[in-house]
């Protein structure tokens, strides 16, 4: 099995190479044309060979890149292809909401996997978007990539910062066997949120180490508010840990200020990238793959 890494994902890629034994590994060469179009090529012999491309789809260059990293790949006679997008893009659209929209996470998967014969991607914004891939597709976790972290860590109570967070923290819970719950959230517009603490009563936070967990961190709102509520509410530290780190713009500033420590998995780079989840992507190809 070869492993190639997209310019957007060439670190997990690599970490991801490792753990399939030192498969082959390699980055495609990359220019721009003049006209800005992007050129690449891939190297190596990948003839009659499993391919594996690891490229996250942050920006739409990225989803170029990856759509003819797909292509040199076939046209470079792999025998087959698995792609692995580690942030799949454009999953929050995964329903028509209004007359006239499209259905992105669907039109992206449909694309992703047209050069593909299985896909596989980590925390999707919805599991629905699975049903959109006519090839095998597979969803692996952050959470057991945070857990192996965070059991070298001070980890009171775990808490979600939302109610659609509950599948996510209980997991988490389970694997640090410690108490957790959930804020209510009410997002005001897309930069901005209200947190409470649910009416049903939580636990005692006075002087713990309280750690939210969420799947992905865009603008910090959500992690920024949820942080100054626990900490209002005596805790005695407030740690941030979520799947992808997107921090827009000063994101990471905002949070790093209200908060004791920040964690994210390496599907996107970015400061707080301290945790792998190479070794979850690497079992999914091997159990499903190495026939
Ligand atoms: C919401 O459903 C998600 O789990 C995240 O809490 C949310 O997308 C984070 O966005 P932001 O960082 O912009 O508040």
């Amino acid at each position: 099995m070869h492993v190639i890494g997209g310019t957007a994902s060439t670190a997990l890629a690599e970490r991801i190479s490792r753990e399939l034994g030192n498969a082959p590994f390699g980055i495609p060469f990359t220019k721009r044309f003049s006209d800005g179009e992007l050129y690449l090529r891939v190297g190596g012999r990948l003839e009659g060979d499993d391919v594996v491309i690891v490229q996250s789809t942050r920006t739409d260059q990225d989803l170029l890149e990856l759509l003819l990293l797909e292509d040199a790949v076939r046209e470079a006679g792999a025998r087959r292809t698995f792609v692995v997008v580690p942030y799949f893009a454009y999953a929050r659209q995964d329903r028509r909401f209004f007359p006239g929209e499209p259905v992105s996470a669907r039109a992206l998967s449909h694309h992703v996997e047209l050069d593909a014969d299985a896909v596989i991607t980590v925390d999707l914004h919805s599991t629905q978007t699975l049903s959109h891939f006519h090839k095998p597709a597979f969803e692996a976790s952050g959470i057991p990539a945070l857990a192996r972290l965070l059991r070298e860590r001070t980890v009171d109570i775990l808490v979600s910062p939302d109610k659609g967070g509950v599948d996510r923290v209980r997991r988490m819970a389970q694997l640090l066997d410690r108490p957790w719950f959930a804020l209510d959230k009410r997002r005001i517009d897309s930069e901005h949120v209200e947190l409470a603490f649910p009416s049903t009563g939580t636990l005692p936070i006075q002087g713990k180490h309280v750690v939210l967990i969420d799947d992905v961190i865009t603008t910090g709102g959500t992690i920024v508010e949820a942080a100054r509520l626990l900490k209002r509410h005596g805790a005695g530290a407030v740690s941030a840990a979520c799947t992808h780190g997107l921090f827009l713009r000063d994101a990471f500033e905002r949070i790093k200020a209200v908060t004791d420590e920040i964690y994210s998995t390496d599907t996107l780079g970015n400061p707080a990238e301290k945790a792998s989840v190479a070794p979850d992507i690497a079992q999914i190809l091997a159990r499903e793959f190495t026939t």
